[in-house]
């Protein structure tokens, strides 16, 4: 297995997937698809949906995994929208390009998020409705993580804890579900698409959310060490809104200690799995060092 081919060769049919699922530009108003394409095809690394097709495959899935990615992609690029916002984190980069609000304006930047919130479930709905049993698993997965026990939740602990001291329990709240719920909900979805038992089910969503948890301390140490070129968004940005962070509970290395923890425990789930988990053991340990 060759990774970075087989990486890129799902980052392509996300890119295909995008442009078959949401609406163009052209579509009326104009002003509001560009926006969301805006943000959409600015790049990233579409880890999620990458994990959705990733886990389909791996458990040989008949219907196809490509709209339940882009539907996480949506909800995804949403949450980065809002998150950019000058109301929350009011960073003016994302995935090197200006931030929806500065490109457009902030009523556009809030608006695009909210349409790309919506249309997730939209294609959801409307990809799967010959499998109507599949199509209520997939939304009321995707809907519970981005919702306000899950994705919206930890953003608003996250922005709560601005400023003040938080314990490593209430980080670990706001990191299980700002960044985990949507990376774990992305595994599992790719599992229901692949018909996995419920045994199965429960290791790749205790998998995701390990990786989710190492991927969010690993966004924190970049924000504290690389650079804005390199991250295509902002750094330093945590320490100047004087959040707490793992670097900041337990230093860089106490930090990098715990992302490799659960790195180590994500790939053992992973290994131990019946299936061909190549890929996705390479993904995990690629993710722990990613550099972006
Ligand atoms: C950024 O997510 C937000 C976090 C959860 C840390 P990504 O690092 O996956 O952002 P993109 O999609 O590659 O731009
Ligand atoms: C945001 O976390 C996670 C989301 C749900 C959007 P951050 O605020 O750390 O993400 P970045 O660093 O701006 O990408
Ligand atoms: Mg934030
Ligand atoms: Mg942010
Ligand atoms: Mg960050």
């Amino acid at each position: 297995m060759d990774f970075k081919a087989t990486l890129k060769s799902y980052q392509g049919r996300i890119e295909d997937g995008i442009k078959q699922w949401v609406p163009s530009s052209k579509t009326a108003p104009p002003h509001l698809h560009e926006a969301m394409l805006y943000s959409l095809e600015a790049g990233g690394k579409r880890l999620r949906p990458v994990l959705i097709l990733a886990v389909a495959e791996l458990f040989e899935a008949e219907v196809d995994p490509l709209p339940a990615a882009i539907a996480s992609e949506c909800i995804h690029t949403y949450s980065l929208i809002h998150d950019d916002l000058p109301s929350i984190d009011n960073s003016d980069l994302r995935r090197g390009k200006p931030t929806c609000h500065k490109q457009f304006d902030e009523p556009t930047a809030l608006l695009a998020g909210d349409a790309l919130l919506t249309i997730a479930f939209e294609i959801l709905s409307r990809a799967y409705q010959d499998h109507p049993v599949l199509a209520n698993q997939l939304v009321l997965e995707l809907s519970t993580a981005s919702g306000s026990q899950k994705l919206i939740g930890g953003q608003m602990e996250d922005i709560l804890g601005e400023d003040s001291d938080y314990t490593k329990e209430q980080l670990d709240y706001i990191h299980l579900n700002k960044t985990a719920a949507l990376i774990a909900v992305a595994m599992t979805m790719g599992a229901h698409l692949g018909q996995a038992s419920e045994e199965e089910l429960n290791h790749i969503r205790t998998i995701g959310t390990e990786v989710g948890l190492a991927f969010q301390i690993t966004d924190d140490i970049l924000d504290a060490t690389s650079d804005a070129d390199t991250m295509g968004k902002p750094t330093g940005a945590d320490a100047e809104n004087e959040k707490t962070t793992y670097i900041k509970l337990f230093g860089l290395e106490g930090a990098r200690k715990e992302a490799r923890n659960h790195t180590a425990s994500a790939s053992a789930i992973c290994h131990n799995l019946k299936q061909d988990t190549s890929f996705l053991e390479a993904l995990i340990e690629y993710l722990e060092h990613r550099i972006n």
